[in-house]
């Protein structure tokens, strides 16, 4: 039984367009989940769902076996941390932190001990006096988080909670959530856009395509046994090849090599990650005409074509424009989708 039970939840804003498609999902106490897919496939009206900022049209939300449907957000006792922050600009650090509490009339001296345990925590203490439009980007993320940790709530619901900040600060808040999440072990649902992130932080990973539930599974069972080829193309930069091929006789000719393929003859989809074409000899050989190469510093991307097709490498190679080159694989990372 799941901490958050979602059990076929519906949401359309007009009737014959639904935005999530009978959705099911269980999160478990303490669970870390990541949920990514592309823009506008429900990410946010989910997270929305599960907080009570949006109603559900059929289905059922529970968190810890109760039914919350029917709960106003402040009764869910979850907390919520957006891309924007949303802090009060009027309010100092303080203040922001505080005013969730105050208004539950925690008495003075309990707020007093939390505001400073939590910004010691999330090394916000010298900031406390100081108003939102006086802080870095980092810094209003941190007091946003903050004043999601002060409630102590039942979860945290994270909107991509990092992507106003610059690469190396994501960087530094994303290990630090992911300290903090191993400090307070407290349930956590966070949508993003980025993969890395996703990698990273999740305990298990949601790809969502179009309102429903692709594949859920460990980030190594997303990257190394997808479910579709959607799955396969979101998860790993550059994405997957897909070459449509033909199985007969059991056998595939992969850009000249015979291939056995435990499949049933007909027509497939043949996928390959960038990452595992390699530079040294291996089953397969694969002649590439490189078209254009782009320097990423510890290794290179490389385009190019292959009899006809376009195909896409990461290689340490360097190799100039308009030449061929041999290239190597395994038939092991062949991934065959029907
Ligand atoms: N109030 C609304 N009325 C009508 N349609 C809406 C409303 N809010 C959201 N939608 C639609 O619902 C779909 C899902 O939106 P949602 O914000 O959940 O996407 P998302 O996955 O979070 O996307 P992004 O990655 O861009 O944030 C979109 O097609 C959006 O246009
Ligand atoms: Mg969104």
């Amino acid at each position: 039984m799941g901490y958050i039970e979602i059990e076929k939840v519906s949401k359309w804003y007009k009737k014959d367009h639904l935005i999530i498609k009978d959705l099911t999902l269980s999160v478990a106490k303490g669970e870390f989940l990541v949920i990514v897919g592309p823009s506008g496939c429900g990410k946010s009206t989910l997270l929305r769902m599960i907080a009570g900022l949006e109603e559900i049209n059929s289905g059922v939300i529970k968190i810890e076996d109760e039914v919350v449907n029917n709960l106003s957000p402040a009764d869910r006792d979850i907390a919520m941390v957006f891309q924007n922050y949303a802090l009060y600009p009027h309010m100092n650090v303080y203040k922001n932190l505080s005013y969730g509490l105050k208004n539950r009339k925690v008495p003075k001296d309990i707020i007093d001990k939390k505001v400073k345990e939590t910004s010691k925590l999330l090394q916000i203490e010298e900031l406390l006096d100081r108003k939102p439009s006086e802080l870095s980007g980092g810094q209003r993320q941190r007091v946003a988080m903050g004043r999601a940790i002060i409630r102590e709530p039942k979860a945290f619901l994270f909107d991509e909670p990092l992507s106003n900040l610059d690469a190396k600060l994501r960087h530094q808040m994303r290990l630090e959530i992911r300290k903090l999440h191993d400090k307070l072990g407290i349930t956590s649902i966070y949508v993003t856009h980025d993969q890395v992130e996703a990698m990273t932080l999740a305990d298990r990973i949601v790809v969502m395509n179009g309102g429903r539930v692709e594949q859920i599974g460990t980030p190594d069972e997303i990257y190394n046994t997808p479910a579709s080829i959607f799955v396969a193309k979101f998860m790993g930069t550059p994405p997957m090849n897909i070459f449509q091929m033909k199985i007969s006789d059991g056998k595939i000719d992969f850009f000249g090599t015979s291939v056995e393929i435990s499949n049933p003859d007909g027509m497939v989809f043949v996928g390959i990650r960038p990452e595992a074409i390699q530079d040294a000899r291996s089953d397969i050989v694969i002649e590439v005409l490189v078209t254009m190469v782009e320097r990423l510093g510890s290794e290179n991307i490389i385009y190019g074509e292959c009899q006809g097709e376009q195909i896409v490498i990461k290689s340490k190679k360097m190799p100039e424009k308009n030449n061929s080159m041999q290239f190597y694989l395994s038939k092991e990372s062949i991934y065959i989708f029907s």
